[in-house]
């Protein structure tokens, strides 16, 4: 039985049989018991007639156990049940002096240096159950609306967003690589005759299959070589991407809203204890801040306010005049100040719009071309293509999407334009020579839903072992 089945059912007494690890030992008595099912442990009272001094000498914080008892009611506070232990066994020792995670606060700092093991707190084994959750409530979705789960190749020629921030796939020994005529290294002779990466987005192949089935989306992981040591990037994350034919970009803004909803809605029905837990945390961290710098709403009741306003819509040119009329544009306070219109929106500015001014989840749609990729639909006015980002409080962008361009002359044109490499698209460019039809996608970084949900704020803590610039441990 596990530990979520007996508090979850207490039918007592009752024999019982768990297995687990030690969280703390107290008065050489009380185990407190986890096993990884719930954030709740069990309190496990040994009551022996002839203390085994030994056997309870390897009680330590961290050791593996098998525990044979009697399930009762407690008679002590703070749980409802405990077991009489009849019987231990020690599955596993764990060296008290050695024991990285002592049952103590550890800074999340040194936690991920022991990534491995960091499993084992109340913190990160909540985050984890909550990813997966999230995960599944993501296919329940998507299952629901009709959509099909499609894979997409990891190993890819091409480069989806255009944006050259890949990650090299070969079997060439890159000391001794031939090179060809142009004094590049000559590919042909590499394990698929050409140059491959790992995939940045699995869009394209996604707008293939979609082109087919009709409603698709893809859940797998991506991998991006951007440089930026940040706490919302990771070099390699998960993506989930939906692709639908016949739709337009409303109905994707839409459809990303209503997708976000009802996942955090099936979390926080499916991961009540957890979330408590997460919630208490960060009014523990709040509490040794200034009263200034405390946020006015908590974990349980950002989440709520997710699932029951609506978004706010806006184009990339109604937030530009609200970011250039902005008190922290006029007082010089931006970094990258507001000028021109047709710029990209930085972090800080997307933040402004989020949390200072409509305080709510936004869309921001109707981007210039300029800034986007090359696949997004034009607009009528020639300067503006139907691309939308979903911009969360604390988070920053949490959606990327966009309609996309279905007539083979422009997309051929914006190829040319951003300098795109087309021999690679040749596929890309038939969807639009045969059967084409409108049609739109999004893509949405699991991590950054993670970090929404769990109040986390460095994406390093949310997926088990994180990749980022100089770091690939584990
Ligand atoms: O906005 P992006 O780059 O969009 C695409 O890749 C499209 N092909 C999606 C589509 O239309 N099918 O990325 C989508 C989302 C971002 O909004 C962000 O949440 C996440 O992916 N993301 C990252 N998450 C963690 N680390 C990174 N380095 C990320 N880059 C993007
Ligand atoms: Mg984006």
């Amino acid at each position: 039985m596990t530990i979520k089945d007996i508090t979850k059912s207490p039918l007592i007494p009752k024999k019982i049989n768990v297995k687990g690890w030690v969280k703390t030992f107290r008065a050489n008595r009380f185990i407190s018991l986890n096993d990884g099912s719930t954030s709740k442990n069990i309190q496990c009272v040994v009551d022996f007639e002839e203390t085994d001094s030994l056997l309870l000498s390897k009680i330590n914080c961290g050791a593996s156990l098998e525990i044979e008892g009697l399930l009762v009611k407690s008679q002590g506070k703070g749980q409802s049940v405990e077991i009489k232990v009849k019987n231990i066994k020690i599955l596993g020792e764990c060296d008290p002096n050695s024991y990285p995670i002592q049952p103590k606060k550890h800074s999340l700092e040194f936690l991920r240096e022991n990534a491995h093991l960091r499993i084992r707190t109340n913190t990160f084994s909540s985050i984890m159950r909550i990813r997966s959750s999230i995960s599944f409530a993501i296919h329940k979705y998507f299952k629901e609306k009709g959509f099909f789960y499609v894979n997409t190749p990891i190993i890819t020629g091409s480069d989806a967003e255009g944006a050259g921030e890949m990650f090299k796939v070969t079997t060439l020994d890159i000391n001794q690589a031939k090179l060809n005529n142009n004094n590049k290294i000559d590919y042909s002779e590499d394990f698929f005759g050409k140059e491959t990466n790992l995939t940045v987005s699995g869009q394209l192949e996604a707008e293939s299959m979609a082109m087919g089935l009709g409603k698709v989306y893809t859940f797998g992981p991506t991998f991006r070589a951007e440089n930026s040591n940040t706490s919302r990037h990771l070099a390699e994350f998960w993506m989930v991407e939906p692709e639908m034919a016949f739709c337009d970009i409303n109905d994707n803004m839409e459809l990303a809203e209503e997708f976000i909803k009802s996942v955090i809605k099936d979390v926080v029905n499916e991961c009540k204890d957890d979330l408590d837990f997460l919630n208490q945390r960060l009014l523990d961290e709040e509490k040794t801040k200034p009263m200034t710098e405390r946020s006015e709403l908590n974990l349980l009741d950002k989440l709520d306010f997710v699932i029951n306003n609506d978004f706010k819509k806006i184009t990339y040119s109604e937030a530009f005049d609200i970011l250039r009329n902005s008190k922290p544009n006029k007082k010089k306070k931006f970094k990258f100040p507001i000028q021109e219109w047709g710029v990209d929106l930085q972090s800080e500015h997307e933040r402004f719009l989020v949390e200072k001014h409509f305080k709510k989840p936004v869309i921001i749609y109707d981007y210039p071309a300029k800034i986007k990729a090359f696949y997004m639909r034009m607009n009528e006015d020639g300067k503006t293509v139907k691309a939308m980002d979903i911009l969360f409080p604390g988070i920053g962008e949490i959606v990327g999407g966009s309609q996309r361009e279905e007539r083979l002359d422009v997309l051929k044109a914006r190829i040319k334009e951003l300098n795109v490499d087309e021999k690679e698209l040749w596929w890309y460019l038939d969807l639009r020579k045969y059967g084409t039809v409108k049609h739109s996608g999004f893509g949405l970084g699991l991590e950054r839903l993670i970090l929404f949900v769990t109040g986390m704020t460095n994406i390093r803590d949310v997926i088990p072992f994180p990749r980022t610039p100089n770091n690939a441990e584990f």
